[in-house]
């Protein structure tokens, strides 16, 4: 008998920081020390009172909590989602939100439902790693829209026309940005509009960091182009949880109902635990509105101590100031000499006890830069890290 296997999903290889996770993994298990500059996980949980309100329904002698759920959430979470959203200048009806397991349930759904093999989709390179194993598994034709240093990661207007053909079905914007913490424009966000509505294709943005926000503004390009955009969210950031598995998509509200199906056959439904923590949130607005403001302080404080050890210690490097998300992209390129960003990554880990992330894993041309998270880990281990890469550097020179 010759066993088979199905060719599409061998399109799903495993996830670049999964290979750094497992590196890191058998490094901490000799014991020693890692400094997390690679992930995108917070290390600030969510606020003690919401905890407190869910630990009491975890007393509760009822099996409520331990059911399953509309596969869209429960009805008042919807709820408490679309007030959150009308909070922040977005007017939705509930039937345009459908909870999901996490900002990745929401991506899968939302790119099988929206796209046919051989459609065209428009992305933005640098681009957040998680979408090409779904748009190679989607079959979509993908074209490339190079973002710079020099242009602050905003994609040009003329870029983007020139891009747009007959077979565009889909663009993909995430903002703030992952790996590079641009916000985009109101410009930029206008032009994608037209483009969108003059061409009738997708927008699928991206907003799972849209409270992070340091400087200027999140753009909500769904409140200029409604019938094209469908936005993705995750709650992994914001309030905190991504072990948890929430988040959710809103747009209009034939794509939603077809994304709920894709949720339906892949989950069922999204975890109950978490649908209540994030009701509980949601509906406490001075305990959501506080705890959103220490998080944008605490990491703007954060962010500040890496651009600034970058500076001081490798003043080589360039850095792009994000303006939002999690995350510094810096150009290492100068201090390469014939390594990769790739070898310089895992050479990091395995003998400096330091996790990045390289570039090429996000970018087909920003391949000597390198990712250095701000969120896993406190300032003074923010500058500690900055040592140790310039130390090695130094010495690897
Ligand atoms: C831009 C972006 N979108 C989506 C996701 C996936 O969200 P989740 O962790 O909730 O699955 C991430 C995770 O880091 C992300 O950075």
């Amino acid at each position: 008998m010759v066993r088979t296997f199905n060719k599409r999903v061998e399109l799903f290889r495993e996830s670049p920081t999964r290979k750094i996770d497992k590196i890191k993994e058998e490094e901490a298990r000799r014991g020693k020390d890692i400094i997390l500059l690679s992930t995108g996980q917070p290390s600030i949980p969510p606020p003690r009172r919401t905890r407190e309100l869910l630990s009491r329904d975890l007393l509760e002698e009822s099996s409520h909590l331990y059911s399953y759920t509309p596969t869209r959430g429960y009805a008042s979470l919807i709820e408490a989602i679309v007030e959150d959203m009308k909070y922040f200048g977005v007017e939705l009806e509930p039937e345009q939100v459908t909870a999901t397991a996490g900002g990745q349930s929401a991506l899968f759904a939302a790119i099988t439902s929206l796209i046919e093999p051989g459609d065209e989709v428009i992305v933005l390179d640098p681009m957040y790693f998680g979408y090409w194993p779904l748009l190679d598994y989607a079959g979509a034709k993908v074209k490339t829209v190079t973002t710079t240093f020099q242009g602050g990661f905003q994609p040009d207007p003329e870029k983007l026309k020139e891009a747009v053909s007959r077979r565009t079905k889909m663009i993909i914007v995430v903002s703030p940005d992952n790996p590079t913490g641009r916000v985009l424009s109101l410009e930029a966000a206008k032009t994608i509009a037209d483009l969108a509505v003059e061409h009738d294709f997708w927008i699928l943005v991206d907003e799972a960091y849209r409270t992070l926000v340091y400087e200027g503004e999140h753009v909500y390009i769904y409140n200029i182009a409604p019938g094209h955009t469908v936005a993705l969210n995750a709650f992994s950031k914001d309030p905190g949880i991504p072990g948890w598995r929430l988040g959710f998509a809103y747009g209009p509200a034939e794509a939603i109902r077809r994304i709920r199906l894709v949720v339906q056959e892949t989950v069922y439904c999204p975890p109950s635990p978490a649908q209540r923590l994030v009701e509980y949130y949601l509906r406490d607005r001075e305990t959501r509105l506080s705890f959103m403001e220490y998080l944008r302080r605490e990491y703007t404080r954060r962010r500040d101590t890496l651009l600034k050890a970058l500076e001081e210690h490798l003043p080589e490097v360039v850095a792009f100031k994000p303006q939002g998300g999690m995350f510094v992209f810096a150009d290492f390129t100068p201090l390469l000499k014939g390594m990769t960003a790739e070898e310089l990554a895992v050479r990091l880990l395995r003998e400096e006890g330091v996790a990045v992330v390289p570039g090429s894993y996000f970018s087909q041309t920003h391949k000597g830069s390198i990712r250095l998270s701000f969120s896993g880990e406190p300032p003074e281990r923010l500058r500690l890290g900055v040592e140790k890469i310039a130390s090695f550097l130094r010495r690897a020179g």
